[in-house]
């Protein structure tokens, strides 16, 4: 069994990223929330404890306190922010309110060596977010370093293990704190690491098991990754007693449907393909508003499922592609409670079963890594983001068979010259749309009238905000060339040179 560190969290908008730096350290990290008792604790045999930080005062009456026993039960800790805090206060050092400082403020180290700061500078930038600080240290403690706004942003006492520091290391913003915490882990805890998804895997498997017991479960696979890796994760785990049921709605791009298919048919696992393509272009007939494609496809897509739910008889779980940002989007601090099951995508009441959400505690790419880990195909792990309602929306217009297969065809050959030539490294999102203008054109003496296909690629880090890539020239020409000349139908070739904002990603 390997090295835990458990992240104790007091309310933190940060606490997941703790964890996930931990984690990226090579030492397996999870998240307790600071109500938990010192025997919950002490039971998960932790390594080293982190203590998160969080929106309160350590004065306020019902300010989020741990179990004091953790004090003395010699395990490493740091606290962060509101953890560094509570440590002090707990600790008879003293804490009060300051002046309040959010975001970039420069740290200066004091005179002497902690093992906490090995190889940082004497000064750098670290991101602040406090309203109270430390006044006065506890016994035992030294002071690692200060800013303007808060005379003890860092301290430590080497004898017990124990560090504290004001600042987020877990954010992008504070130079060094990766150091930090690594610092915290292997040279001040002494863990030595070696954690790595196979280990999450295998812990995940036991867990998973353990939950369903002798139960079933169910899970829809749209084609994305994070349902294809949740699928593959509790088909590990339960094998038999997981049905997948694949909802193929006829939208996904060139080559999709069968690269499910073929990552699940051969498993051991029952796999439903639903191929539905039909269904859903009767119900998108005529319409073109964006918004009305997304409801219909959205809840035809719950109906189907259900009707092929209602074929298996009692299912005891309901396997969910959950990942921890949808989990921070629902709402922070509700994470135990926002995924009743009204929420998943408006499945009604009647079904009765409970949701199993492998990847709640998973960044995207800590999904895609675990998915290799399963042995899930590169192809569907590494696949760039895509819409649930597909192609649909890359299509101005009415959604006919015709067009869709002329998109597709378009989509595939622009995604191959982009790949092809590299330049998929670099960005977020690449892929054709159909904008639903005819133009003249001229193809070995023949006057044409045809489609206009528009090239979209942009870069961004999230998706929220994002600019048009930069693509040479040269791969623009051949992406022009590579369609007009493979896509009957298409006579002429666009550029979408929109950043996000004014436009978004999608056209619809
Ligand atoms: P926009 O077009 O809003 O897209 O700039 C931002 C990101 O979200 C994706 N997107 C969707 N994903 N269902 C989804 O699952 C949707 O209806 C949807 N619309 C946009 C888009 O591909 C981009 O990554």
């Amino acid at each position: 069994m390997s090295e835990t560190v458990l992240v104790l969290d007091f309310g933190a908008q940060y606490a997941q990223l703790i964890a996930r730096r931990v984690r990226d350290q090579g030492v397996y990290a999870e998240i307790i929330p600071v109500t938990a008792s010192y025997e919950e604790i002490m039971a998960k045999e932790p390594a080293a404890l982190i203590l998160s930080g969080g929106p309160d005062s350590v004065y306020r009456e019902d300010a989020p306190a741990p179990d004091r026993r953790i004090l003395e039960s010699g395990l490493p800790m740091l606290g962060i922010c509101y953890g560094m805090q509570w440590l002090a206060y707990a600790l008879g050092g003293r804490v009060d309110p300051g002046t309040p400082e959010y975001g970039p403020a420069r740290a200066h180290r004091s005179a002497g060596d902690s093992s906490l700061l090995r190889g940082v500078p004497q000064e750098f930038q670290v991101w602040m977010s406090h309203g109270d600080r430390v006044e006065s240290l506890p016994p035992g403690f030294s002071l690692l370093l200060r800013s303007e706004g808060a005379p003890c942003a860092a301290m430590g006492d080497e004898q017990r293990k124990i560090f504290a520091v004001q600042f987020h290391p877990e954010v992008v913003h504070t130079e060094h704190g990766k150091e930090i915490l690594r610092n915290f882990l292997f040279e001040a805890a002494g863990l030595s690491g070696g954690w790595d998804m196979g280990s999450f895997l295998d812990i995940e498997v036991e867990r998973i098991r353990e939950t369903v017991g002798d139960g079933s479960a169910l899970v829809a696979l749209s084609g994305g990754v994070d349902s294809a890796v949740a699928a593959a994760i509790v088909q590990r785990a339960i094998g038999e007693r997981l049905t997948a049921v694949f909802v193929d709605h006829g939208l996904l791009r060139d080559g999709e449907g069968e690269q499910v298919e073929q990552a699940f048919g051969s498993r051991s696992l029952r796999f439903i393909h639903v191929k539905a393509q039909d269904r859903f272009l009767a119900a998108l007939r005529g319409v073109v508003d964006p918004e009305e494609k997304r409801k219909k496809i959205g809840n035809l897509f719950i109906r189907v499922f259900e009707e092929e739910a209602a074929k298996l008889g009692p299912i005891d779980w309901l396997v969910q592609g959950t990942l921890y940002p949808d989990v921070i989007e629902s709402g922070p601090g509700k994470a135990a409670v926002i995924k009743s099951h009204h929420n998943v995508g408006g499945l009604p009441d009647d079904l009765k079963f409970r949701l199993l959400e492998p990847l709640r505690d998973l960044f995207k790419d800590e999904v895609r890594l675990l998915g290799e880990e399963l042995g899930l195909p590169r192809a569907l792990v590494r696949r760039q983001p895509f819409p649930g309602p597909g192609l649909a929306i890359r299509m101005v217009g009415e959604v006919q068979a015709e067009r869709l297969d002329l998109l597709r065809r378009a989509d595939a050959v622009v995604r191959r010259e982009i790949e092809r030539a590299g330049a998929d490294a670099e960005i977020w999102q690449w892929f054709a749309v159909l904008p639903g203008v005819r133009t003249v054109g001229v193809q070995g003496d023949h006057r044409t009238y045809g489609e206009a296909v528009v090239v979209r690629a942009v870069s961004s880090e999230d998706g929220m905000t994002a600019d048009w890539a930069r693509l040479p020239h040269e791969l623009l020409q051949r992406i022009a060339s590579a369609v007009v000349s493979e896509v009957h139908g298409v006579n002429r070739v666009l550029y979408d040179i929109t950043s996000k904002p004014p436009g978004t990603i999608e056209w619809e």
